[in-house]
């Protein structure tokens, strides 16, 4: 079975993100979409919501599941017998820390990285912009699945922040 991981913090997931995890649910037998726990950084969205956002929006793909992990990526990649590491590259200025990052994962393991171009409809996105964006009351929709647009509202009415 051909099996890719797809990592990230997704805090939130973007369409961006959702347009290369669907891409590469094309091209894969199986896609783990693994989020990254990292102890030092506390999202705006826990671990559990982020999990439970990503099983949403990707319950229309067979062949996708939700993961997490902490420590090394090819760590997990070894446990859940991946070879395959699946990226999307939106510009230039992406690549240099992601082809160090390729470098190293197939120097410590054997998983090689997949990059894929960005869809441009979303070659600007990233999660934190969406954050800052939806904090200052500005409109995300279109940019973001409507699960993560109206969850996105419900922290910030929840923090006392929209304007
Ligand atoms: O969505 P992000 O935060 O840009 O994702 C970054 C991520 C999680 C893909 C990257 O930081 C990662 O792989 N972290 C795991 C730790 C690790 O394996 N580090 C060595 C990389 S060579």
């Amino acid at each position: 079975m051909r099996r890719a991981v797809c990592p990230g913090s997704f805090d939130p997931v973007t369409n961006g993100h959702l347009d290369i995890i669907s891409r590469a649910s094309e091209l894969f037998d199986e896609v783990v979409v693994a989020v990254l726990v990292n102890q030092k950084k506390t999202g705006l969205f826990t671990i559990p919501e982020r999990i439970e956002i990503l099983q949403e929006v990707t319950a229309g793909l067979g062949n996708v599941v939700i993961g997490s992990f902490h420590g090394l990526l090819v760590d997990f990649c070894l446990e859940h017998e991946i070879r395959s590491i699946v990226k999307g590259l939106r510009a230039v200025s992406d690549f240099d820390y992601e082809l160090q990052m390729a470098q190293m994962n197939r120097r410590l393991a054997d998983v090689d990285t997949v990059f894929m171009s960005t869809n441009p409809l979303y070659s600007f996105l990233s999660s934190s912009l969406i954050k800052e964006v939806a904090t200052h009351g500005g409109d995300v929709s279109g940019l973001v699945p409507e699960v993560v647009t109206s969850r996105l509202a419900d922290k910030i009415t929840a923090a006392g922040h929209g304007g």
